[in-house]
């Protein structure tokens, strides 16, 4: 198939390319459509072969539960057999926005949706695109991040046209993306906040509402946000320098080692800091206390180098504060295991 790349101005809808992407929905295609947190690639939720057309367009394995998107809250009653207490305090609070929440699903949401768990992921995002799409579709859409399986998330329709040009049937292209990387994924059990991915919510933002949450990190086994060890992976290897006082000086020892192997890399730098860094490939992740800044920077940057075929992402820690937890989050997946880090600096262990 050809792919139709169609732009939409978010502040100027025009509703005759909605009512296109709504039409392709419901005849089991797949269309590609802005969120504000990354690109998702949309199918009919209710409908488990224009589903399984995602899992084939991304190579995702078919153990990787979806999220699916509504546009109302009513949409819920034919998704989620019930809410948890604290339910409707964070979704008043977080919906429509960046938080995805784990509820107890009806048997009208096919398995392949959410691989046979009981559970459902359910999100109501805040783009004007999206909610158009959505509620023109009138189905529930699930749609996971519009990359291949193991890519960056696209924050761009460029992003969503490298991975999966002619694999699906449109792209809605509503510039980039605003929060530029997915939304938080929770879990709640009785009283308690479970965050299953660290994600456009913040932590501060939800304890502020919801008193203390509790981070889960996931197993191998675990059907949870994660459980592929390198999720969020650009083709080069990223090696994490942490977040001290002497950062600068390991980057820089870290720069001539590589140097002197003869490798080619490029340098994710904290602003203060890539003045330093002279003569080699460095690009601005952004203020070190602007984490909003360095979200919406950091997966474009990271194809970045993938396009330009280096063979070693140097990436400096930023303070785990605010969008801080998320973006180390992905950066420690794109990384590895933690070994990477350790074997690079005591290299005969
Ligand atoms: O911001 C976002 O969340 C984007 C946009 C498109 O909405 N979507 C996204 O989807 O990031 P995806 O598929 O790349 O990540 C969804 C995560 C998966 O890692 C999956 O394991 C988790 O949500 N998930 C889905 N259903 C789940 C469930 N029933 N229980 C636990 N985790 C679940
Ligand atoms: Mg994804």
């Amino acid at each position: 198939m050809r792919t139709k790349v169609l732009e939409i101005d978010p502040l100027n809808i025009n509703i005759e390319i909605i009512k296109q992407a709504a039409e392709v929905i419901n005849n089991r295609g797949l269309v590609a459509f802005p969120t504000e947190t990354v690109y998702g690639l949309g199918a009919n939720a209710l409908d488990p072969k224009a589903v399984a057309g995602i899992f084939e367009a991304k190579k995702r394995p078919l153990d990787d539960p979806l999220i699916v998107h509504i546009s109302d809250i009513s949409d819920l009653d034919t998704l989620v057999e019930e809410v948890p207490p604290q339910f409707h305090k964070i979704v008043d609070r977080f919906w429509p926005g960046p938080l995805t929440i784990v509820l107890k699903k009806t048997d009208k949401v096919p398995d392949i949706v959410t691989t046979g768990l009981e559970t459902v992921a359910v999100r109501m995002p805040s783009n004007v695109i999206a909610k158009e799409f959505i509620k023109a579709a009138g189905c529930p859409i699930a749609a996971p991040s519009a990359n291949l399986f193991s890519r960056p998330s696209p924050t761009t329709a460029q992003h969503v046209m490298e991975d999966l040009e002619d694999k699906i049937d449109i792209v809605l292209d509503g510039g980039k993306t605003e929060v530029g990387i997915e939304s938080t994924v929770i879990e709640l059990v009785g009283e308690r906040v479970i965050v299953l991915r660290p994600g456009g919510i913040t932590l501060e933002e939800l304890s502020s509402l919801a008193g203390e949450v509790e981070i889960s990190m996931p197993g191998p086994l675990d059907n949870t946000p994660g459980k592929y060890p390198k999720h969020y992976s650009p083709k080069a290897k990223v090696v994490l320098i942490p977040d001290t006082r002497d950062q600068k000086e390991k980057t820089l020892h870290v720069i001539e080692a590589l140097g002197n192997k003869g490798k080619v890399f490029g340098i994710l730098a904290k602003q203060e800091h890539a003045a330093d860094y002279k003569n080699a490939n460095v690009k601005v992740l952004g203020p070190v206390n602007d984490s909003k800044i360095c979200a919406s920077r950091l997966f474009g940057l990271l194809r970045e180098f993938d396009s330009e075929g280096v063979d070693v992402i140097i990436s400096e820690s930023i303070p785990e504060k605010g969008l801080g937890q998320a973006v180390m989050n992905r950066l420690r997946k794109a990384a590895g295991p933690l070994e990477n880090f350790l074997n690079f600096f005591h290299p005969h262990n």
